[in-house]
């Protein structure tokens, strides 16, 4: 199986979800967190994954870290990214490193609402529909092309929390499924 990293930054719901998929096509071997203290770290910890945790705050600079991940990734032959809730702008020097293997996972039908708190956004704006989408990642804010979209229904009766809940169900569901297809079709390249 091919080996892949998860980046998170929070909770992992998301990193949890890919664990517990049972007909996943590839290997996560590494989480990496940029933040110590973060949740997704103890799940990580519960389901034996190796974590590369590092505080941007002890580095000079973006390219000094990510230098590092690059390091780790290729030491445990790591050939996909897949961001799940990584709050932070991936840098050219993992870019160049993962030409085309970052995938990134954000709650609403980009290009709408970009950047942290999408769910908020998008309820406080009034829209009758939002939803998930998948994409390459680029050097912007949730920017690069689109691989899929899964669109969800605001009703009348929806808080920001079950808004919240309902994405994160499709979330959770739609991540897995489109990580196969690209697996597989890359595979098929080979
Ligand atoms: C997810 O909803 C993900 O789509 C979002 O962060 C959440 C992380 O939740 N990502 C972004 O907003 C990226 N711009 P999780 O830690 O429970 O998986």
């Amino acid at each position: 199986k091919v080996k892949a990293a998860v980046f998170a930054s929070g909770t992992g719901s998301n990193f949890q979800a890919l664990l517990e998929t049972d007909n996943l096509q590839c290997e996560i071997a590494l989480l990496v967190c940029d933040n110590p203290h973060a949740a997704v770290i103890d799940k990580a910890s519960a389901y034996k994954i190796p974590v590369f945790a590092f505080n941007p705050k002890s580095f000079s600079s973006k390219a000094a870290f990510e230098e590092r991940i690059v390091e780790r990734l290729q030491k445990a032959g790591i050939s996909w990214i897949f961001l799940a809730g990584y709050m932070r702008l991936v840098g050219p020097t993992l870019l160049e490193a993962f030409n085309n293997k970052i995938i990134n996972i954000h709650p609403s039908l980009l290009p709408e609402f970009p950047g942290k708190d999408a769910i908020g956004q998008a309820y406080h704006s009034g829209v009758r529909e939002t939803g998930v989408t998948i994409h390459y990642v680029d050097e912007g804010m949730d920017t690069g092309p689109i691989i899929a979209q899964e669109s969800i229904e605001v009703l009348n009766e929806d808080t920001e929390r079950s808004l919240k809940e309902k994405i994160q169900q499709v979330e959770h569901q739609l991540y897995p499924k489109v990580i196969n297809q690209l697996l597989q079709q890359s595979e098929g390249l080979i």
